[in-house]
């Protein structure tokens, strides 16, 4: 087969990596160091899947340096004709140049943009490679990027720059043909500490051993005291791979499914030449390997040219739609499983306790990002699909596997009524939290009901309007803080006096929204907060402190108009009769020119008019229908205007005259009143 240096393709040079590392390899931590190496491993492994290399050799020497050997047909050494450089040389120092572009070298590969083996060398001290190809050895090596010759082994020793691939040796008669690289990575690139997890290494190792059945992985790690080696060989693949996958103490409650087949789709795409063609038909093999197990886990791992795709990509896509399809259909469809009114399962209940795995072969797959952690090809999604979906309708009916796929659609019909019972529970365990905490004051009258936005809190002055508006409330959504006496005023108080103050810290508490600059609207337990007080100077000198501490200490209170003062009227007017007329009026003027428009009517009145003193002297359906019931009462929402005013009260009042406070007062009070009444 053809693959000779004109198979490659250049595009650019690499300077950019050196700039821009984390662009290239991911990140500049432990990972990015991992991620190197990958890319070696991963161009050994395009020769495996090309069918030409079998044995793969990662080696971890104890200077830090790594090498990887493989038996595929080696790097091109013959001149490129349109650069001048040997096929090695070029793939090493120019980005974007590769056989990976659609030439005759590779049908589908993990590689594809030219760059990661130059990327490698651009980020090492020294790059090592040797080519054991038609007949000859070939070496060259690199600092930093740069072709030359280092006097002896290691990094440090002196360097030469010289461009060329040098013959070093004849291969001996069956001697294997193949590419040695063995490079020193510069630290300078990456975080201080950042080092090769051998770990890592050693998983990737066995996932693409899994992958590429037909090849052999080799640990060797130097780095210890002692030599170790591990091989990684599974024939069987997948199915080895979901074996070796599933949970410690999982039981399989189904046999592997083993899904291989191919279908096409079409995408836009760059010919031979760079030109886009729009619609070029594109063939997509797909291996999905997946079972059911006793526990609760998901594992799925998603592999596109045997790279793996951390985050899944469009091939996971495919997989989890066409498993959710077939099998909730299936579910639907039989008898004795779903409960009347029963909701089908989602997602989550269909994956509860799987391992899968899903590979696909595709040519020029396109990712997220270099480091290749997601598959973005969108129409592979729809191939995964319908072969899964395919393949389970056709697993859930035979009449070998029937049994052991009504086991499974069992299972999931009981993860999703686990999944329901548990949200029942949590919704309830929060509701508790939010309304039954501890932490509250003994004095709050807390509501029942959990929505906050239909929730209201009445502070309320004074015991005897406690006991009436206990009987009056909806106790569902109102709830009830009494205040006793004056609260502090906050103009002159500092934080601290605030929160010692037992009236004011009781609000802060019960509202549960913070104080000050740490204030949080959004946890705001109630929608609405009415004040409470009565129609008389003691009241509206409540009220104004009550707003000045909003205005200090909780200013998004009002800024949300979500502060609100009640506005109690003064008389009660009764019409004599059969159906008597009840009118509520908030000032003497008010009352007076009521009467007399009734009389005038021809009604009458009960006289003397009464007169509440005080939202206590109400009973509770007096109290309900003028203060409390939302479809009736007068409230008063207080703005910023108000909070202002408020504060200059406080200012008035902290004055020496006695007479001017309580004229101010006294005029203020009704005033304040006659503007609140909600038409
Ligand atoms: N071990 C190898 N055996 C044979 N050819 C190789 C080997 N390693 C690299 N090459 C050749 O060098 C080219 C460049 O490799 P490089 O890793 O830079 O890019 P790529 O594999 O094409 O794409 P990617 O950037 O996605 O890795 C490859 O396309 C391939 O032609
Ligand atoms: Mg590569």
């Amino acid at each position: 087969m053809l693959y000779g240096a004109d198979d490659l393709t250049h595009l650019e040079g690499l300077d950019a990596v050196r700039k821009r590392p984390g662009m290239y390899i991911g990140s500049t931590d432990s990972r990015g160091v991992g991620h190197l190496l990958n890319e070696i491993v991963d161009n050994a492994t395009d020769e495996g899947i090309a069918g030409h290399a079998t044995r793969i050799e990662v080696t971890l020497h104890a200077d830090g340096s790594v090498q990887v050997d493989d038996d595929g047909r080696g790097i091109p050494t013959d001149i490129h004709a349109k650069s001048g450089l040997s096929g090695v040389e070029l793939v090493l120092t120019k980005l974007h140049a590769g056989g990976k572009f659609g030439g005759s070298g590779y049908k589908t590969s993990g590689g594809l943009h030219g760059v990661g083996a130059s990327a490698v060398n651009a980020l090492s001290r020294r790059f090592d490679v040797t080519v054991r190809r038609d007949g000859k050895i070939h070496q060259m090596s690199f600092q930093h990027g740069v072709p030359g010759i280092f006097d002896g082994p290691g990094p440090n020793s002196a360097f030469t720059p010289h461009p060329g691939l040098r013959l070093v040796g004849k291969l001996k008669a069956g001697e294997p043909t193949g590419t040695s690289v063995r490079y020193w990575h510069d630290a300078r690139y990456f975080e201080s500490g950042a080092t090769l997890d051998v770990e890592a290494v050693r998983t990737k190792l066995r996932h693409t051993a899994f992958l590429v059945p037909g090849v052999t992985y080799v640990l060797r790690d130097a780095t210890g005291g002692s030599i170790s080696a591990e091989t990684f060989h599974f024939p069987n693949g997948l199915a080895d791979m979901v074996e070796f996958l599933t949970p410690a103490g999982d039981r399989p409650i189904c046999g592997t499914l083993l899904i291989s087949g191919s279908g096409t789709y079409r995408e836009n795409a760059a010919d031979a030449n760079g030109v886009m063609r729009s619609n070029v038909e594109r063939r997509a093999e797909v291996e999905v390997a997946f079972r059911w197990g006793t526990g609760y886990e998901r594992t799925i791992e998603c592999f596109t040219n045997t790279i793996r795709n951390v985050h899944g990509g469009t091939h996971r896509k495919g997989f989890e739609r066409g498993a959710l399809r077939a099998l909730t259909e299936a579910i639907r469809g039989t008898r004795g499983l779903l409960r009347a009114k029963e909701d089908l399962p989602i997602l989550d209940d269909v994956l509860e306790g799987i391992t899968a795995v899903v590979h696909v072969r595709i040519p020029e797959p396109q990712f997220t990002s270099q480091t290749k952690d997601e598959l973005s090809t969108a129409p592979v999604a729809k191939v995964v699909q319908g072969l899964v979906e395919q393949h389970l309708k056709a697993w859930l009916e035979d009449r070998k596997t029937r049994a052991e796929a009504r086991t499974v659609l069992q299972k999931i019909v009981d993860a999703a009524r686990v999944r329901l019972t548990q949200k029942q529970q949590k919704d309830a365990a929060r509701r508790k939290t939010a309304l039954e905490s501890a932490s509250m004051p003994a004095k709050l009258v807390d509501c029942r009901s959990p929505g906050v936005e239909r929730s209201e809190l009445f502070i309320v002055e004074g015991d005897s309007a406690l006991g009436t508006a206990r009987l009056a409330r909806t106790s569902e959504y109102q709830a009830l803080l009494p205040i006793r006496g004056k609260i502090l005023n906050v103009q002159k108080a500092s934080l601290q006096q605030v929160l010692d103050n037992a009236e004011c810290s009781a609000i802060i508490q019960v509202l549960g929204a913070g104080s000050g600059r740490t204030f949080d609207l959004s946890a705001l337990r109630y929608g609405r907060i009415l004040i409470m007080a009565d129609a008389d100077v003691d009241g509206s000198h409540i009220r104004t402190l009550l707003i000045t501490l909003f205005a200090k200490y909780m200013r998004p209170v009002i800024e949300a108009g979500r502060l609100y003062a009640a506005v109690p009227p003064l008389h009660k007017i009764t019409t004599k009769g059969k159906n008597p007329e009840t009118i509520y009026t908030y000032t003497q003027a008010e009352m007076l020119s009521t009467v007399a428009r009734l009389e005038q009517a021809g009604k009458q009145v009960v006289t003397p008019v009464p007169r509440f003193k005080g939202l206590g002297e109400m009973d509770a359906d007096e109290l309900w229908e003028t203060t409390m019931n939302p479809a009736t009462r007068s409230v008063r929402r207080i703005t910023m205007d108000d909070a202002e005013a408020a504060e200059e009260v406080l200012e008035l009042l902290m004055g020496e005259k006695v007479e001017p406070r309580k004229n101010w007062l006294i005029a203020s009070a009704s005033r304040v009143d006659q503007e609140a009444i909600d038409a």
